[in-house]
């Protein structure tokens, strides 16, 4: 069992090169499925669910191969429908397959997904969308499959899900006619897969909005693109900073898309800034933070909102806090597992229901803790780059899943952080 031991109560202070977005990712390894060719990404962090993926990928007959963090895929022989079912329980994105597998072959079976746990996470939003497609979906004891010549239509989500709106791009960009989504979700990781897809071929529009329109076209070639910086693994190393004190450059953070995280940030009393580049483009960002935080209100939501991703983070911030805070939790409703060993350091929460009330401590000391899930994993970090004494962190595994190597990148902010077997 894996375990990161940390010793903490010192600023941090180095420079960090920020990986590839895992979310971002993801949906692009399964958009490889749509084309016959070989896809070629740069930039693809080498972590867990890509792994994971690029299983998936392989068990259905594609051939991938990595070299540093560069991946091609090639898509020539699909050959099988089917996701193995330990693929999917290990991770939730393997849905995505189906919407690309139903696209290129009319036919897709999966079994319900695993992933973090975090709350029930249903899929009947990914299934509606095929569905609408002109899909027929049928469920059985735990099993998925859908299959039919899929044709252009309308599809209105309740709410915004981000893979649900990726499976929904997945399935009808290869369908003829027009497919509008209404209620599409608008984080950048479905904004950079519609400029992937439109890349390859597809006729896109809206992204970013929403609603989306797809008009189907009756074949997708291959292409090159370069995975984004990860949003949520930058915004993790701008938490800990702000818990821990002291100062760090992100190169490759994607500016743009982190309004949220950084203005919440510098309301917590961190100076953050864009490190410009020429010709006006964004290189990352810098971050300084002198003292104690200062507590906030905060609820999460669906982008532009706060990322529900780095809420537990902010748990961890907000426990150093001069004063009460407030967390409501809006996307995951079982996302404050991490506030127990949290308390274990001796920090002050009261959750009820989707809420958690943050008295601030002077101080955290180093325990022994468990990552419960992969974002509540990297705010134990976070916590314990703060905290006095030494701190172990059980059940690491989970880190593994979303960050490359969360103890090399603290090392470069010279945090005393280490693996131990
Ligand atoms: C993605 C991200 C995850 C992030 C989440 C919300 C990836 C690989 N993962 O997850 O890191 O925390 O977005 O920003 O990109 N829901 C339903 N029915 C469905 C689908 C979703 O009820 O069919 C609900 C979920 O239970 C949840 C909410 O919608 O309450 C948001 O889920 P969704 O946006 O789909 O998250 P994921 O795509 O799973």
């Amino acid at each position: 069992m894996s375990e990161i031991r940390i010793c903490g109560y010192r600023p941090l202070s180095g420079e960090i090169n920020v990986q590839g977005s895992k979310n971002g990712v993801l949906p692009m390894l399964a958009a490889s499925l749509l084309q016959c060719g070989t896809m070629r990404f740069t930039n693809v962090p080498i972590i867990q669910d890509v792994a994971c993926m690029v299983g998936i990928l392989e068990s259905v007959g594609c051939r991938c191969r990595f070299q540093g963090s560069r991946l091609s895929i090639d898509a020539s022989r699909v050959i099988k429908t089917a996701i193995p079912q330990e693929d999917v329980k290990k991770m939730r994105s393997s849905i995505l397959v189906m919407g690309a597998l139903l696209g290129r072959t009319g036919e897709a079976a999966a079994w319900y997904p695993g992933g973090c746990s975090i709350g029930s996470r249903p899929v009947d939003l990914h299934l509606l969308a095929f569905s609408r497609l002109g899909a027929g979906v049928e469920e059985e004891e735990g099993r998925i499959r859908a299959r039919g010549r899929l044709r252009g239509g309308e599809i209105v989500f309740p709410f915004p899900s981000v893979g649900a709106t990726e499976n929904a791009l997945l399935a009808a960009v290869l369908a003829p006619g027009e497919t509008v989504i209404f209620g599409a979700a608008r984080e950048p990781e479905i904004i950079t897969l519609c400029q992937l897809l439109r890349q390859m071929g597809a006729v896109i529009a809206g992204e970013g909005t929403e609603r989306i329109q797809i008009k189907g076209v009756s074949r997708l070639y291959e292409t090159e693109y370069a995975v984004p910086g990860d949003r949520i693994a930058a915004g993790t190393y701008l938490a800990a900073v702000t818990a821990a004190g002291g100062q760090a450059v992100l190169w490759g953070a994607p500016w743009e898309s982190m309004g949220a995280v950084t203005e919440t940030l510098c309301r917590c009393g961190a100076c953050i800034e864009p490190l410009p580049g020429e010709g006006g483009r964004i290189l990352g960002a810098r971050i300084l933070m002198e003292g104690r935080p200062r507590p906030v209100r905060l609820q999460t939501g669906p982008y532009p909102e706060f990322p529900t991703d780095l809420q537990s983070p902010m748990l961890a911030v907000l426990s150093l806090a001069e004063g009460e805070s407030r967390l409501r939790e809006n996307v995951f409703e079982a996302r404050f597992k991490t506030a127990a060993e949290l308390k274990k350091m001796g920090a002050d929460i009261t959750v009820s229901g989707n809420q958690a009330v943050i008295q601030g401590k002077e101080g955290l000391s180093g325990a022994r803790v468990r990552a419960w899930d992969l974002r509540g994993g990297a705010a134990l970090v976070a916590a314990a780059l703060a905290a006095r004494g030494e701190t172990v962190i059980e059940d690491c595994i989970h880190i593994e899943r979303g960050y490359e190597d969360i103890c090399r990148d603290v090392q470069c902010l010279h945090g005393d952080i280490r693996w131990s077997a």
